[in-house]
């Protein structure tokens, strides 16, 4: 267990000014899901000052009364199945910041009057009118609510009297380059970089922020980790869930749109970058970009050759008979979208230069588990390492980003006994048990440092353009392809025969099986 002074005195954060949270798409899973319970978290921590509220914005008709009552619902059964029951008390104190406004997304009138509403309800706070707005809408609603936030006079700032506008914005950001770059400029005209806060929740994580502590702040694998030590690495995103009442968004998404483009470039960004010559949001995100700057891009004519792509079809699951991706409501019978992609990635710079990254998502998967393993190179064929025994299984960091948190190191010991007998072994860090608690959830993290102003873990406009760069041409591949042609799998299995061939061609193996 870390002393209070170890994991304490570090850990000291800014309290943000009051503020509003203005969350388009209020009616939305993942307002009821995901942010109202993370800022419910929040509150409980005292992490929020008073005069914080919470707005809703939807179209659908309902009281601050009935929007409540469906928060207190859906918080509860969020939180309780995470071991942390809902008080009564604390969640009456809590709801009476909550309030809800119906308006349409491209009206002008109805921006005005949330302008006013805004006023009104900042005043009676006694709070300045710092406001935060988040936008949880389907992806084509950014655009038109952006402008009216623009019309409504809303985003401005320089008001002189020291109060702030941001806005969040969830993923997918753009459905391409282009796409990316045209939402970029329109909410740049609106909002200032500074203001922009691209979320993706996987940043968010505990276990990824701690990437980069592992790294930085120990001397013992820095030294170790470039194309001198490292063999290859291994990003696997694994979910055992298919996609449930999301058809209708998946099917036009597809599991590089959706996993690829944001968590899994995040995730290799942090594992590859050169150490930033601070922890600001700009030279952090500086390093990641000229990660993704160094990927070497699939051109769409190698999409089909480099890429596996696959469709889950029915299978089993823990024993339960799971439907195949075609059979799910809002997905078209005929989808050739993929649910499943593993690649080789290479970084074609001076520290990564010869060592593969390989990566693999998919749905519908054995279980949940996303995990990245640094595969170190096999010490020399003398002594230990020569035949006739078998060559000696390589080192292996693995950093368990979920479920089950942790960190593991493989490594070879003697056996006890009077041979000279090899046995493998592996040296385990779990959060739950050096901490006595799985991590905060994700969106508690970002919504703090959106609110406090920083930007450190939220992708900057070049960082998702440059993940955009590697990925459509991918996409645009496939999109010329015949996809009747996709490959399928079974749910419940590790992905097509495919993709372990990809990486059997290099001499390896998934790490997960
Ligand atoms: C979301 C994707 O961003 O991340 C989902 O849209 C996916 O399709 C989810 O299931 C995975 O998040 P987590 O935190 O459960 O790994």
């Amino acid at each position: 267990m870390p002393t209070k002074d170890q994991s304490g005195a570090r850990s000291g954060r800014k309290m943000p000014d009051p503020f509003a949270l203005v969350v388009f798409g209020a009616s939305g899973d993942l307002t009821s899901r995901k942010l109202v319970p993370a800022v419910f978290r929040l509150f409980c921590d005292g992490l929020l000052p008073d005069g914080t509220s919470i707005v809703g914005y939807a179209r659908s008709n309902k009281t601050d009364r009935n929007f409540r009552d469906e928060l207190r619902k859906s918080t509860r059964a969020t939180l309780t199945c995470k071991g942390q029951p809902v008080d009564d008390k604390t969640w009456a104190k809590f709801a009476s910041r909550i309030h809800y406004h119906r308006g349409s997304y491209d009206s002008p009138d109805d921006f005005t009057l949330l302008k006013r509403r805004l006023e009104a309800l900042t005043a009676e706070n006694g709070a300045p009118l710092n406001c935060l707005y988040y936008l949880a809408t389907p992806p084509e609603m950014f655009g038109p609510i952006v402008l009216q936030l623009g019309r409504a006079g809303v985003a401005a700032t320089g008001a002189g009297d020291g109060t702030w506008p941001r806005i969040v914005i969830e993923k997918p950001f753009g459905r391409d380059l282009p796409s990316a770059r045209e939402l970029n400029r329109r909410v740049q005209l609106v909002f200032d970089e500074s203001q922009i806060f691209r979320i993706d929740h996987y940043l968010g994580k505990e276990t990824v922020q701690n990437i980069m502590v592992l790294r930085f702040a120990n001397s013992i694998f820095e030294h170790l980790w470039s194309h001198d030590y490292v063999d290859h690495v291994q990003i696997t995103v694994a979910e055992s869930l298919g996609v449930g009442s999301r058809g209708g968004y998946y099917d036009r998404a597809g599991a590089l749109r959706d996993m690829v483009q944001s968590h899994m470039m995040h995730l290799l960004c942090l594992v590859a970058m050169d150490p930033p010559v601070a922890l600001t949001p700009d030279a952090v995100r500086n390093e990641k970009v000229k990660v993704l700057a160094a990927l070497r891009r699939i051109p769409p004519e190698c999409a089909a050759g480099g890429v596996v792509r696959a469709q889950y079809a029915a299978g089993r699951i823990d024993d339960a008979e799971v439907r195949a991706y075609r059979r799910t409501p809002g997905v078209s019978e005929t989808s050739g979208t993929e649910t499943f992609v593993a690649f080789k990635a290479d970084v074609d710079n001076w520290r990564w230069a010869g060592v593969p990254f390989y990566l693999r998502t998919g749905k519908c998967l054995p279980r949940r588990c996303t995990e990245i393993s640094v595969h170190f190179k096999d010490v020399p064929q003398v002594l230990f390492n020569r035949p006739p025994a078998g060559p000696l299984p390589p080192n292996v960091l693995a950093i368990r980003v979920q479920p089950d948190e942790g960190i593991s190191l493989e490594f070879q010991v003697k056996a006890p006994g009077p041979a000279m007998n090899i046995s493998p072994l592996k040296m385990d860090f779990g959060y739950q048990e050096s901490f006595g608690s799985p991590p905060p959830d994700a969106y508690e993290r970002l919504l703090l440092d959106a609110a406090i102003g920083d930007a450190t873990l939220f992708a900057r406009c070049d960082e998702v353009e440059a993940a955009w760069r590697f990925v459509s041409p991918v996409i645009e591949g496939f999109s010329q392809d015949n996809c009747d042609k996709i490959l399928e799998y079974p749910a419940g299995t590790w992905g097509p025969a495919e993709a372990d061939d990809l990486i059997r061609a290099d001499g390896h193996q998934w790490h997960l099986r």
